[in-house]
């Protein structure tokens, strides 16, 4: 069950914050960083149970790895060919970032892995990943029906390049695929529905390993070599957005988040809240690390409810439980559609979120790919975050404007994505107890 978070309505934040490193930067550093030659640093990494579990994995694989010290990290690369067969089973704990890129990156070794996770990651579907790669020629099974836990077979000079459309708009399978690539014979070319976070096809530059985009389909070539770097990971906006909502709803707020990653792939948010009202700016836009950087300006202001567009929920696929917190505190009604992806998260989220909008009073409607929210005053109460970390977040943040005392149980996984979260969101003007 772990930490119970304890939010007291009223306050506001206000100042400048740091949030943690962002997730999906931080395991590629160290994927790529651990198959390319020479040593990468970096810093920024993101010390969160997720992204440590990549780390571990990487060292079970034989990668000498420094770190991480205050965000930094020193990977010793073993290059392309130089991974060593486990001792034991992976284990990557809740995060499917880790077990979906590895499918595709261990494929390409010449041993066997076996791969698993905790309860939620074992109810995660992974014959998404599993299918395109059986037809570059990689052998993985499954115990249950397509889940966890996972037997990866290397297959190293038997993988082909294939030419994939993409079923459903996931960075994490265009990125196993593209994994996959590097080791196989030929091109491997992915095409997309719609635009997802290109956070790998940027690193594979990075490090030296030529990527070809020709509008929606990104192509590598087989036998790539990647030569170590330097990576900065900037703070995560899916941590970020927490804030932003928190300082749209609660009356008197005005924070800046400092050095957020404002990749367009993952600005969503953004985009949804400002055509909802709030008031946002984007200060001292740079690029660092060869991802463009901002920090952010929020200030309290009326939201209004509004029909999602579309086109933004895979640019904020992982930040609709604090979206959802906007719109139960907007005038008017929120419809989301076209999100049946957020029922395979961490936990099903739209029945969690709705499920928790409703002990509070607020007027939720899930439906097969979304959520209908009309906005309105609301009570406390106790809400269970079924280990699902943004699940337990929102709801922290939901307690800014709630009428009385919101719990959330089982927040022990916000450590996955966000350690320090309650302290920071103190620091910043959240009335937060921790038991
Ligand atoms: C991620 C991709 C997204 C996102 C996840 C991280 C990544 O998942 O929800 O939190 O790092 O590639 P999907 O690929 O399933 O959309």
């Amino acid at each position: 069950m772990g930490a119970t978070y304890q939010v007291v309505p009223g306050g506001a934040l206000t100042g400048r914050i740091r949030v943690p490193g962002d997730k999906s930067i931080s395991h590629r550093s160290i994927m790529l960083g651990a198959i390319a030659e020479g040593t990468t640093h970096v810093s920024g990494f993101l010390e969160g149970a997720d992204t440590l579990a990549t780390l571990d994995i990487f060292r079970a694989l034989g990668v000498s790895i420094d770190g991480p010290q205050r965000g930094e990290v020193a990977v010793r690369g073993a290059g392309m060919h130089g991974l060593r067969a486990p001792r034991a089973r992976l284990d990557c704990g809740n995060s499917g970032t880790s077990m979906r890129l590895l499918c595709g990156l261990l494929v390409g070794q010449s041993f066997d892995c076996e791969l698993t996770g905790d309860d939620s990651l074992r109810r995660r579907p992974m014959q998404r990943v599993m299918d395109p790669l059986a037809q570059m020629g990689a052998v993985i099974t499954a115990t249950d029906d397509g889940r966890p836990p996972l037997k990866v077979h290397g297959v190293s000079d038997k993988l082909h390049g294939i030419d994939y459309r993409l079923l459903i708009a996931s960075a994490q399978v265009k990125s196993a695929l593209l994994l996959a690539g590097l080791y196989a014979g030929g091109r491997t070319c992915v095409t997309e529905l719609a635009p997802t976070r290109d956070h790998t096809e940027r690193m594979l530059q990075a490090f030296g390993c030529p990527v070809e985009r020709i509008d929606n389909t990104v192509c590598v070539d087989g036998g790539a070599k990647l030569i170590a770097t330097d990576i900065e990971v900037p703070a995560d906006i899916s941590s970020a957005a927490f804030f932003m909502v928190g300082a749209a709803i609660a009356p008197g707020s005005d924070v800046v988040l400092e050095h957020v990653g404002v990749n367009p792939t993952r600005t969503g948010v953004i985009d949804i809240l400002r055509r909802m009202g709030a008031d946002l700016t984007l200060l001292n836009e740079r690029i660092a690390g060869g991802e463009p950087v901002a920090d952010i300006r929020v200030r309290h202001s009326e939201l209004h409810g509004i029909e999602i567009p579309p086109e933004c929920v895979p640019l904020a696929i992982d930040e609709f439980p604090a979206l959802f917190i906007a719109a139960a505190n907007a005038f008017g009604t929120t419809v989301l559609s076209g999100a049946a992806e957020l029922r395979v998260k961490e936990s099903d989220r739209i029945q969690t979120m709705a499920e928790g909008l409703r002990a509070l009073g607020v007027d939720a409607t899930p439906t097969a790919d979304g959520m209908r929210i009309a906005g309105g005053d609301y009570r406390g109460g106790v809400i269970d975050s079924h280990g699902d970390h943004r699940v337990a977040m929102a709801f922290a943040i939901a307690g800014l404007r709630a009428a009385s005392a919101v719990t959330i149980n089982d927040c022990a996984n916000v450590a996955t994505s966000f350690p320090g979260f309650p302290q920071l969101a103190a620091a910043a003007g959240l009335k937060v107890n921790v038991a």
